[in-house]
This record gives structure tokens, sequence and C-alpha cells, in this order.
């Protein structure tokens, strides 16, 4: 090759790269900041010791991935502001947060109901939580 050539392709994919770079960054962050702290609280409060999201976690409280597919907001508000006492031995109090920590929350729920995972996880009902309240 010539060096005239190499110096050519160099420089033009180098142009790429940095346009490529410039552009990505204009792009949309899909996820709200009230999506990441809605993660922050999953985290904080270890949810996902009994809940699982994408099929992966706990196995005592069900799937999460598509609850805004299932559940209102305002159940959702109910739910965590007056939790329920849990099956089977109704010794244990559902975890409870606070009115902003439940909107981040939801604001969480509802990103990842956005995102497409073909029917997965498949829930058999017996092992699906029911309705708490
Ligand atoms: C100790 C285990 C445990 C922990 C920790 C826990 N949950 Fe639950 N959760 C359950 C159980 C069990 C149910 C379902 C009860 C039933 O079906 O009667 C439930 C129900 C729910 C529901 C309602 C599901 C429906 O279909 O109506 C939501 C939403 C939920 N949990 C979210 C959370 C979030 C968010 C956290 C963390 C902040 C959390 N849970 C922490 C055990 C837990």
């Amino acid at each position: 090759m010539k060096l005239r050539t190499f110096i050519l392709i160099s420089i033009s994919s180098f142009a790429l790269f940095a346009l490529t770079v410039k552009f990505s960054w204009a792009l949309d962050y899909p996820m709200s900041e009230e999506a990441v702290a809605g993660k922050e609280v999953w985290q904080r409060y270890n949810c996902v010791s009994c809940h699982t999201l994408f099929g992966n976690g706990g196995y005592v409280g069900g799937d999460l991935t598509h609850i805004t597919a299932e559940r209102t907001p305002d159940y959702l508000m109910t739910l965590f502001n007056n939790p329920p006492v849990l099956p089977p031995h109704q010794k244990e109090t559902h975890t409870s947060l606070t009115e902003k920590e439940t909107l981040a929350m939801i604001a969480y729920f509802e990103y990842l109901n956005t995102i497409p995972t073909l029917g997965w996880p498949p829930q058999p009902k017996e092992l699906k939580g029911g309705d708490v309240r």
C-alpha cells in the first residue's frame, strides 16, 4: 500500500470514529434519573432476595419485570405505604417504602416493562405472587 493511501485511510477512519462518538453522546439516555433512583432502592432493600427480574433472583414473591403491565401505580403506592403481612406464616410484613422511594420504584418498573423479553420469564401460576391486598 502506498503511504498516501495509508494516511488517507487512517485519517478517514479516525474522522468516522470521532463522528460516531460525537453523535452517540447526543442520543437520549433512555433511563430517567428517577428510574435509576428506583434501581438504587431495589438494591438498598435487597428486593432481589425474594423477587426475580428477568427470571433472576429469589423465588419467594414472584417476578416483577412486567409488574406495571399488571398493577396500577395506585396499587403499588398502597402496597408499599401499607404493606401486607406475608404468606405463608403471616409473621413478616412486606418491605415498606416512602412515597419518594415508591415513585422511583414505579419509574424503574415502568422502564423495565419497556424492554422486550418475548414472554420471558414464563411464570407458573402457582409460583406467581397472588393478590396481596
Ligand atoms: C421477604 C421477602 C420479600 C422481600 C424482601 C420483598 N418482597 Fe415483594 N413480595 C413478597 C411476597 C411473598 C409477595 C407476594 C405476596 C402474595 O402473593 O400474597 C410480594 C409482593 C410484591 C409485589 C406485588 C406483586 C403482585 O403481583 O401484586 C410487589 C410489586 C413487590 N412485592 C415489590 C417488592 C419490592 C420493590 C421490594 C423491595 C423494596 C420487595 N418486594 C421486597 C416478598 C418480598
